[in-house]
Order: C-alpha cells, then sequence, then structure tokens
C-alpha cells in the first residue's frame, strides 16, 4: 500500500527521498510526495500518478545542504488520488506523511473545524498535522506536542513529521504499520515503511515496535515505547539483496501475501466494524432503498468471493442473489430488473468481462456497486458506489489476499443489510461483529501447519486429478483451492459440491485420485462426512482439512476448533492456499508468475 521515506543530513536529500520512493514502487502507489525542510523553510511537491511526474515537477530544486525531508506515495483510501489529497500534508508550519488509517479522524476532525481549521484534503491523515499544530499551543515544545497527539489519535500508523519550529528534527511514530530507521557512516538518518529503500545506505537499522514514538536530530535517535518509557534502539543487519528485501524474507510474494492476510483483513475491517453495528462510510444511507435483489458478477477468484457472498447474503440479509460469470453473462441477453443491485468484484478494477457487465447494468438502468482492490480504476470511476477492500498491491498472480478481503468484505455487507431490513437480532449481530473481529486471528499462519503442509505435500505430485469438496461456503472455497492448485502446479483439480460427487465425478475414484475435503465442524459436518467416506471406500486418496480428526483419510490437516463455521472457512482458506504453494515448489514452477497467465486481465 502506501509507502513512506524520511531523510536528515547532509547528502542530497531530494534524490535520497525520490531514490527511496522509487524502491517502493512495487507496493503500488496513485500519487507522490515529497517536502523539505532547509535553511528553515519548506519546499514541498506533489504529483499524481507515477514517481517520473514528481521527479519533472522537482528538476530545479536543489538540496545540496543539510535538510530534513519525508516521501510518500500514497495508495488511496479516504478520497480520491489527487494532487490535494497526496501526502505531505500540511498545517501551518509543519508536514505529515502517514500509512495506515486514522479509525478516529472524523471526531477529530470535526473537531477542529469548529476550531476554525480549514482542511485542503479527503484524508484521514491531515487530521494529524491539524491536531499536531493545535497542540503546540497546548504544550510546551514540539516534542510534546508530538507525544500528545499520538495519545490521540485511534487506529494504525506509521508517521514522520516535520515543523519549522525545530527545524533539525523529524519526529517519528509507529503503531500497526511498519516503520524503520537506519544509520549511515556519517550518523545521517534514513527512515523507510520497508527495508528497500535503506539498502545500500545503512548496514545497520532499527525496527520500531507497534507504541513506539520519538524522534530523531543530527546526534540523536531517542525512542519511547507505549508505556512512554525511554529505550535504546535495538540495531540488526540490513539485507543487501533488494527483491528479497521487497519479499521481506519470504520465499514467494504469494507466501508473503498469504502470511499478510492477517494484517490486510485488520485494515479491512478498521473503521467499518465498532462494537454494535457495521458501518459502510462509502454508502449513502439510502443506497440500498428499492433493492429486492442482488446480482453479483465478476471473473476467477473474485468469482469465488462472490459465490460465498450469495450465502452470507440470503442466510443474513434475507435477500435473493445470483451470482454470474462475467464473460458469460455479457453474452446471453440477460433480464435485469431496477429492483436489482447489479455488484461487481474485481482486484484490479479493470478485468474487462466484468467492466462490460457494469457497463451494461448501468445502461439498463440498475444501481451498481463494485467492491474493489484499485481506487479511480475504471470501475471504481464507473459503478454508483464503491467499497475498497484494502489488500494492498497483491504481486503473486495466484490471488491471496485480495480473495480474503473480498470475503471480509462481504460478511460484513451481509450484516450491513441485515441491520438495515432488520432480518438478524442485534444480539445475532453483535455475535457476528464479535466472530468478524476474530478473522485476523484465524488466518494467521501457524507454523506447525504450514510444517505439516510442506512435509505432506510430497505426496501430492503426480495423480490423474484433485477434487477440492465441500458444502455450502465451503464449495466456493473448494472451488477456490481448485483454481489455486491448477494456476501455480499445472495439476488438473476441480472444486466440487460434496453431495454432488456421486452423481458422476466417484467414477474417476481410485487411489491416484486425490480428494482435498473441506470439514468443517460448525456446518453440515455428518454430511459432509458421508460424502467423504463414499470416496475413501473407493479408494480415492484423501487428504481431509478438519478440526475433528477423521480416520477414513490418508492424510489430515487438523484446524483449529472455532464456534463459528466462518472462522473455520477463513483458516481452511489459509491452509488451501498453502497446499498449493507447497505443492507449486516441490514440482518448481514459478510459484508467482504461472505460465499462461495474467494478473490483470484487460481483454475479452
Ligand atoms: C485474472 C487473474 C485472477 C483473477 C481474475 C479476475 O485471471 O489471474 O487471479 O481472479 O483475473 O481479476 P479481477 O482483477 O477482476 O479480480
Amino acid at each position: 500500500m502506501c509507502g513512506i521515506v524520511g531523510y536528515l543530513g547532509d547528502k542530497n536529500t531530494k534524490k535520497i527521498l525520490l531514490d527511496g520512493l522509487k524502491e517502493l514502487e512495487y507496493r503500488g502507489y496513485d500519487s507522490a510526495g515529497i517536502a523539505v525542510l532547509q535553511d528553515g523553510d519548506f519546499q514541498s511537491y506533489k504529483a499524481v500518478g507515477k514517481l517520473l511526474n514528481l521527479e519533472e515537477k522537482t528538476k530545479d530544486f536543489i538540496t545540496e545542504k543539510f535538510a530534513v525531508g519525508i516521501g510518500h506515495t500514497r495508495w488511496a483510501t479516504h478520497g480520491k488520488p489527487t494532487e490535494l489529497n497526496a501526502h505531505p500534508h500540511l498545517g501551518e508550519s509543519s508536514y505529515v506523511v502517514h500509512n495506515g488509517i486514522i479509525e478516529n479522524y472524523a471526531e477529530l476532525k470535526k473537531e477542529l473545524q469548529d476550531d476554525g481549521v480549514t482542511f485542503l484534503s479527503q484524508t484521514d491523515t491531515e487530521v494529524i498535522v491539524h491536531q499536531f499544530e493545535k497542540n503546540l499551543q497546548l504544550t510546551s515544545s514540539a516534542f510534546e506536542a508530538f507525544e500528545k497527539t499520538i495519545s490521540e489519535l485511534e487506529g494504525a500508523y506509521a508517521i514522520l513529521l516535520v515543523t519549522k519550529g525545530e527545524s533539525e528534527t523529524i519526529f517519528f511514530a509507529k503503531h500497526g504499520s511498519p516503520m524503520l530507521v537506519g544509520i549511515d557512516t556519517q550518523n545521517d538518518k534514513y527512515f523507510a515503511s520497508s527495508d528497500t529503500p535503506l539498502i545500500g545506505h545503512c548496514s545497520d537499522v532499527n525496527y520500531f515496535d507497534d507504541g513506539d514514538y520519538g524522534y530523531v536530530t543530527k546526534e540523536h535517535i531517542v525512542v519511547f515505547d507505549k508505556e512512554k518509557q525511554q529505550k535504546e534502539p535495538q540495531f540488526t543487519k540490513l539485507a543487501t539483496n533488494k527483491l528479497s528485501a521487497q519479499k521481506d524474507g519470504y520465499r514467494f510474494f504469494m507466501e508473503k501475501e498469504i502470511y499478510e492476510q492477517s494484517d490486510v483483513i485488520a485494515d479491512t475491517l478498521l473503521g467499518r466494524v465498532n462494537d454494535t453495528e457495521i458501518l459502510f462510510d462509502e454508502l449513502e444511507d439510502e443506497f440500498f432503498n428499492g433493492i429486492e435483489e442482488i446480482k453479483l458478477c465478476a471473473c476467477g477468484t473474485s468469482y469465488h468471493a462472490a459465490l460465498s457472498a450469495s450465502y452470507l447474503f440470503e442466510r443474513h440479509s434475507k435477500i435473493k442473489t445470483s451470482v454470474e460469470i462475467a464473460s458469460e453473462f455479457r453474452y446471453r441477453e440477460p433480464i435485469m430488473h431496477q429492483d436489482t443491485l447489479f455488484v461487481v468484484i474485481s482486484q484490479s478494477g479493470e478485468t474487462a468481462d466484468t467492466l462490460e457487465t457494469l457497463k451494461m447494468a448501468k445502461n439498463a438502468g440498475l444501481k451498481t456497486l463494485v467492491i474493489c482492490n484499485v481506487d479511480n480504476s475504471s470501475m471504481v470511476r464507473l459503478a454508483d458506489a464503491s467499497i475498497l477492500t484494502r489488500a494492498g498491491v497483491e504481486k503473486g498472480v495466484a490471488s491471496t489476499k485480495a480473495f480474503a478481503t473480498q470475503v471480509s468484505i462481504f460478511w460484513m455487507l451481509s450484516l450491513y443489510l441485515a441491520q438495515l431490513r432488520e432480518t438478524l437480532s442485534r444480539e445475532m449481530i453483535q455475535e457476528q461483529i464479535t466472530l468478524l473481529r476474530a478473522v485476523p486471528a484465524a488466518v494467521k499462519v501457524d507454523d506447525t501447519t504450514h510444517e505439516r503442509i510442506k512435509r505432506l505435500s510430497k505426496r501430492y505430485l503426480h495423480g490423474h486429478g484433485f477434487f477440492f469438496i465441500g458444502r455450502d461456503i465451503f464449495f466456493p472455497l473448494a472451488l477456490e483451492g481448485a483454481l489455486k492448485l491448477k494456476e501455480i502446479s499445472y495439476l488438473h483439480a476441480e472444486g466440487y459440491p460434496s453431495g454432488e460427487m456421486k452423481h458422476g465425478p466417484i467414477a474417476l475414484a481410485d487411489p491416484e485420485l486425490f480428494t482435498i475435503a473441506l470439514l468443517p465442524q460448525n456446518l453440515l459436518y455428518e454430511k459432509t462426512k458421508s460424502n467423504v467416506e463414499e470416496l475413501s471406500a473407493r479408494d480415492s486418496t484423501i487428504c481431509a482439512i478438519s478440526p475433528i480428526t477423521f480416520d477414513k483419510a490418508d492424510d489430515f490437516i487438523q484446524t483449529k476448533h472455532h464456534t463459528s463455521y466462518m472462522l473455520e472457512f477463513f483458516e481452511m482458506m489459509v491452509v488451501v492456499q498453502l497446499l498449493s504453494l507447497e505443492i507449486s515448489v516441490r514440482l518448481g514452477n514459478d510459484v508467482d508468475m504461472p505460465r499462461n497467465l495474467a494478473k490483470s486481465v484487460t481483454v475479452e
């Protein structure tokens, strides 16, 4: 998602900041900016689009003596990708850059506006700099004002702030978003939100812990912990390989993205779930007025997320829901009624077939909504409303975290509709909210499970086919598991409803047919179990994924005992992702760039 850099020293500040931002390009961004304080004066530049645009704007800007500077690449979440919304954000005499989400920004903004502060952007970030300047009036030093500001922020952040009154200082804070600081041999200080901008400048770096904040000057790095106790920075050696640094030590981007799911789902939920209700600031109150039916349309993995959603919408919101594959829908002369909400789901927002169905629905006068990971993408621009999934850039072609955030959004949306339509009691909604909040923990990769999957993957490198089977919402998960395996292992795999196996596919059963069975304990366990037993009786090789030991299985991957099938869904999602990954690794395939596939398919 967004990227942060900072520098304090005598070298070419502009170049160090821009080079640093270039190293963060792989994270994806839609605008960028820098602010530099030298000789007591600020210069700030921002540009929408690629860094080349920012380079062009700064080409006559010279920084050849001591300066402090901060820079940012922005991936829009609050407000469109415009120059005004790009960071750094300016107060009266200070600039800030921020990654993450300030959950209580609306309250703080309201108070500041009541005090007469004018806001230039739509971002949550801008409140930080105004709140800091308000606190400057109430405290005796810039550091105290910064400390007070941090204590007033809720949410997740990595922040750098510079202010005229302390022109040789950079203030920093980290809570829930990554940040590190390094020193070079001349004692110059470098900040970044991930390793790569510091490689080549610093050999040792300090990774901040959550709750750390403080400041750096020419001489010092002063760090406080979340208890406001000063602590010594802990320096460790910095990696020297940039590509592996981008992967944060994981073997593949896909693996990193599987491990990231816990954090990105937490981002997806931020500000949208409180103790008693689901909130979608991006939807007008009357958006669902007159809607009697929902039609979901997508391709690939997004289609599987849509299928999962259909179970949740009917179960929670009691609204008739149908799902369509976009490439089919567009040519089958569909009947569209205006009481139907047309929802497209797309990681990229650019998939040609899905985009076309959105145009068709708009032309037919339907209300449209897009669930998307990329702000300002074609679909986001076209749809009446959009909900961003906040998964950050996904580099692995085989989608993992994008799917996880799409399903999370749909779960929330089904509850949001249940609130509006009063189809679930307040108690039931609260129960669901508690479960939703447990998703980031449920998708945390368990080392023992990953090790187990690595070991047993060696038994699944051949055979004449895989069937991933499940019932209810575990059927779309089975489809997704099979798609993951196909995409990166090139082995034939199908997802099937487990109750349907006996109507044909069971004819294929023999020891070389591998069945990956999703057996959640909280949803139709006995029914699914009988279907797996039918396959086991015909000697199909079974790998069961379940919290309940299953003695008819050849292999067994034990999941945790959750109280809800949705938490089982999310944990099993991680298991099938890891299984595909490990099989692909053993086969020696290019996990991140599988043959014949493209991340964004903008042709029919
Ligand atoms: C491509 C990708 C898939 C993706 C599908 C839909 O085929 O390889 O991973 O699921 O497009 O993409 P979208 O961006 O619309 O979700």
